[in-house]
């Protein structure tokens, strides 16, 4: 590895600062919502910083310390913070953001449910929010009003008061089921 040199100043006879050497970028490949990405970052970029590098916006930057959930996605299916984590983590791994949940012209019943009960107000917290909540109705179909509080623990809504995103969640929640009823 390069490694950064002290050189002396030949007017003082004084060590200057040492010169400075670009980190090393590292190759990495993953997918974003089935889109196959490839990158080179530095190894102490975070996974929030490669992703909005890249153009994925919609995942948001609150506090980059893990307290706010504004960056949350899913990796392999499971909500984590992307500040938290570093972009080399990411090699081979599937990403989905809540770009990946449903589009404009189709949205994601959690989606829908979020516009109906007014649980967007400013939307920053609202990317996050709703990976969250993907990720407990993956995990939990007919969630208690407890269980979708504690679902979103972890994400921060300044604006709403939180309760109705609960309402949204449940009410998706309910529209979700049906659907699989009817599939049945
Ligand atoms: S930006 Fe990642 S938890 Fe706040
Ligand atoms: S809607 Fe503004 S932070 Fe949640």
């Amino acid at each position: 590895m390069k490694m950064a040199t002290a050189s002396k100043s030949k007017r003082t006879g004084k060590s200057s600062a040492p010169a400075y050497v670009p980190p090393k970028k590292l190759p990495i490949s993953f997918t974003v919502n089935g889109q196959e990405v490839s990158a080179e970052a530095p190894a102490h970029t975070t996974l929030l910083y490669l992703l909005r590098d890249l153009g994925f916006t919609e995942v948001k930057n609150g506090c980059e310390a893990g307290d706010c959930g504004a960056c949350t996605i899913l990796l392999d299916g499971l909500a984590m913070n992307a500040c938290c984590a570093l972009g080399v983590q990411a090699e081979g791994r599937e990403i989905t953001t809540v770009k990946g949940i449903g589009t404009v012209d189709n949205l994601h019943p959690i989606q829908q449910k979020f516009i109906e009960h007014g649980a967007i107000q400013c939307g920053f917290c609202t990317p996050g929010m709703i990976v969250a909540a993907k990720e407990l109705l993956d995990l939990t179909p007919n969630p208690s009003r407890h269980e979708i509080k504690a679902g979103i623990a972890g994400n921060l809504c300044r604006c709403t008061g939180y309760v109705k995103i609960i309402d949204a969640i449940e009410a998706a929640a309910e529209e979700l089921s049906s659907k699989k009823g009817k599939r049945k």
